[in-house]
């Protein structure tokens, strides 16, 4: 298991492939429900808490929803209804576009990814499966890139 992750290169052409249904299948809709509100649970005490809702209900709709959207992108049922019949990905990377998100914030997220899949009892080679997914699709979810400070040079 390699949990590696590659920096954002702005500009840079981004191949990914969905998960494979091996990885839904051997989870099932309880067990992704199950992993994916751990991974919220994650997100809501991390540095990118500040990106969602602070309200608790509020943030349990989120965790909900975006479960489904995680078991359609892995292959499981057509229960992710807020595309409106775009494509999932790119309507994804269009969700985030609202968002100022450096890669520092990616990493934030990857890292309680990691750890969700870390307690995540199932084969390995899905779980690489699914990590290289996320690794590589959240790069099209950084839209800011750090500049260049004026006064930088001088320290
Ligand atoms: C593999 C990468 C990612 C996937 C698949 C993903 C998936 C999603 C999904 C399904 C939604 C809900 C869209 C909707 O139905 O309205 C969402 C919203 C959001 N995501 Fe991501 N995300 C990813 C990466 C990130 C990263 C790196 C950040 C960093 C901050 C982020 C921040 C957000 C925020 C702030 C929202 C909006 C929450 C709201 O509605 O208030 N996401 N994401």
């Amino acid at each position: 298991m390699d949990f590696k992750v590659t920096p954002t290169v702005k500009g840079e052409d981004v191949p990914f492939e969905n998960p494979a249904k091996a990885f839904y299948d051997a989870m099932g809709f309880d067990g992704m429900k199950e992993m994916m509100y751990r991974f919220y649970d994650c997100i809501y005490e991390s540095e990118i808490a500040n990106f969602f809702p602070q309200d608790e209900e509020e943030f349990a709709a989120i965790k909900e929803k975006n479960t489904l959207f995680f078991i359609e992108i892995c292959g499981g049922p057509k229960v992710y209804k807020e595309a409106d019949g775009m494509e999932l990905n790119e309507f994804m990377v269009r969700i985030h576009d609202d968002f100022s998100i450096y890669d520092k914030s990616r990493l934030e997220w990857l890292g309680c990814m990691r750890e969700t899949l870390e307690e995540t009892d199932v084969a390995d080679e899905l779980k690489q499966n699914f990590w290289n997914y996320v690794e590589a699709f959240s790069k099209l979810t950084v839209n800011s890139y750090p500049t260049k400070r004026k006064f930088e040079s001088m320290y």
